[in-house]
Parts: structure tokens; sequence; C-alpha cells
């Protein structure tokens, strides 16, 4: 049996037409599931870089929801003054605290920022950390951190201990540096290499860097981190955005009122 030219051509459009009908549709459908899925997956990282989850322990959603909420206090702060935000002030911004999606927020409210080492074009008027929770204190804080590696911005948390100095872990949960070289950056044994760490100066300056080589353990260089090895434009990228975000600019004014104690 012959087809003409025209029948042929349509059927092809036709079939285009559907399947392209069905991916959309999928995409839609799916997009809030994607959505509780990123959710879930920085809640994930903020429980690994607060040491109360192992990495690469596959647990079930509702389990990583429960330990988020017994060992986890988000806070919503003014990133200027460092000053903690109740419902009230985040309403007066249009904050939905239940519904913050920091990207989004940034995109949006960004504030332009001098050119930095860090990448990190504008900063967001108000930003959510998170305080490890050991029964009414707080034993550690998460601050979100990003800056430019080689390819791509690289999103993550450091946790810093209670002195709001040492280091107690980075992690990142988004980047598109190259496997092997860059991507490096989420190797487990690099990642030990952070806690222990101090960030800032004798005159409280963010003082951490990674270098080119190796560093030796914490009490032998508490400021530097080991490179990696083809892939120094990366781990110069972690040194530079932990200084950004560290600083003056980024959480340096929340992080010096929790040492006075006025955010615990
Ligand atoms: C295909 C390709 C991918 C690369 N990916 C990265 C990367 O993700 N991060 C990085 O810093 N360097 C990457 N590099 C290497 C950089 O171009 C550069 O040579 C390197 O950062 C220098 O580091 P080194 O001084 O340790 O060799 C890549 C190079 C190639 C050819």
């Amino acid at each position: 049996m012959q087809y003409s030219s025209k029948y042929i051509i349509g059927f092809a459009a036709a079939l285009c037409l559907v399947c392209a009908i069905c991916v959309a549709g999928l995409a839609v459908a799916l997009k809030p599931q994607q959505e509780l899925n990123k959710v879930l997956d920085r809640k994930e990282k903020v429980l690994q870089v607060a040491g109360l989850l192992d990495e690469g322990a596959k647990k079930p959603a509702a389990e990583i929801q429960a330990l988020f909420e017994a060992n986890i206090r988000s806070q919503f702060i003014d990133l200027e003054t460092g000053a903690r935000l109740d419902d009230a002030q985040l309403k007066e911004r249009g904050i939905d605290p239940g519904n913050f999606d920091p990207r989004k927020y940034l995109s949006e409210n960004g504030v332009d920022v001098e050119k930095n080492p860090a990448g990190v074009p504008e900063i967001p008027p108000v930003a959510e950390v998170y305080e490890v929770m050991r029964g009414e204190s707080v034993s550690a804080i998460i601050l979100p951190v990003h800056g430019k590696g080689l390819w791509s911005t690289m999103y993550g948390y450091v946790a810093l201990a209670d002195d709001g100095n040492t280091v107690k872990g980075l992690t990142f949960y988004e980047h598109g540096e190259t496997p092997g070289l860059g991507g490096e950056i989420d190797n487990p044994l690099w990642k030990s290499l952070w806690p222990g760490r101090k960030i800032y100066g004798a005159d409280g300056e963010p003082e951490i860097m990674v270098i080119k080589g190796q560093a030796g353990p914490p009490d032998v260089a508490p400021y530097e981190v080991d490179g990696l090895s083809g892939a120094t434009i990366t781990a110069r990228g972690v040194g530079y955005l932990l200084q950004f975000w560290m600083g003056e600019k980024g959480f340096k004014p929340f992080i010096e009122n929790f040492r006075k104690g006025g955010a615990s």
C-alpha cells in the first residue's frame, strides 16, 4: 500500500503533536512532585551537614521529615542587620515562611552587590538559616551559600559550631562542575577535610581559603583546606564563596549576633 507524501507529513505532524502534548502534560503534572523532592533533598543536605544523617543513608521521606522537624529550627533573618524576623515582620515583607523558595526570592528581590571573587551578583534582603537544636539551645547554625565554580553556580550549606567560627561541615546540593574534576567537591574525603577549620582570623575577617596543594590538619592549618588537583578554579570558587557569605555582605552580622547570644 502506498501513502501520499501529504499523508506521511500529516501523520508525522500529528504524531509529533500528540507526543509534545504528552511530554508537556507530564512535565506540568510532575512539577509539584519535583518541587517537593527538591525541598526534601535540601532538608537531607541540611541534616547531613549538621552531622545528623549519614551520607548515602537511604531514608524514606517521612523519616527525613521527622528528623528535620525534631532537630532543626528554621529562622528568617534580615541579612544586613543579622536580626531575626518574626512572623509579623515576614508578613510585612510578603514572605510566607512555610513556602519560601530562596532562589525565587533572590531573583525577585535581590540587591546588587559590588563585583566580588565569589561571582555573587546580588544578595537577598532576607535569608533563611537553620539552627541545630539541642534541647532549648542552639548547638550549630547552618547557612546557605552559593558562588561561581568553573561552569556553574554551586549551591550548598556550611555548618558552624556554636562558637560561630568552627566549621562543622560543608556540602553542596546543586552544581554543574565536571564529574571527577570540580565535581570532587562532593567527594566525602574532600568534605571530611572541612570540620575543625576556622572561618575568622584574629582581625575578625573571613580568612578561610582553599589552597593549591595540601594544607595539613586543622590544628596546623586552621584557615586552609587542600585544593582539588585539576580543578583549581572550582576549589578556589568554594573558598571565595565562603569568604563572601561569611563576610559583611553575607552572614557576618547574623553570626556576630549569634556569638553574642542574640540569636539563641
Ligand atoms: C573537559 C574539562 C573539564 C574541566 N572541568 C573543570 C572543573 O569542573 N573545575 C575546574 O576547576 N577545572 C576544570 N577543568 C580544568 C580547568 O580548565 C583548569 O585547567 C583547572 O581548573 C586548573 O587546575 P589545576 O591548576 O589544578 O590543573 C576542566 C578541563 C577540561 C578540559
